[in-house]
């Protein structure tokens, strides 16, 4: 199963990592991702000044915010799950 994770660190916190990953939750259950996708909550990523970070396979994505997660999902994930984009 492949898996994205989002950074549950401080900074990453602060600036709406629990309300991404529950956007990220609602997109799974929409495109019903379930059983193909993991999504883990991660320690600080180390980018904490462009926060929030996902990392998707090798791909560290940098200031996702609430407002840009549902584009991050169909332009980021959906093709990472489709293996069009790095693993
Ligand atoms: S808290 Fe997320 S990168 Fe540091």
């Amino acid at each position: 199963m492949k898996s994205v994770e989002v950074c549950l660190g401080s900074a990453c916190h602060l600036r709406g990592a629990d309300k991404i990953v529950q956007i990220f939750m609602q997109k799974m259950e929409e495109y019903q991702l379930n059983a193909k996708l993991y999504l883990k909550g991660s320690f600080c990523l180390g980018h904490c000044s462009d926060a929030v970070i996902v990392q998707i396979g090798n791909e560290t994505l940098k200031n996702v915010t609430p407002e840009n997660a549902n584009v991050v999902f169909e332009n980021k994930i959906l093709p990472y799950l489709r293996g069009e984009n790095n693993e």
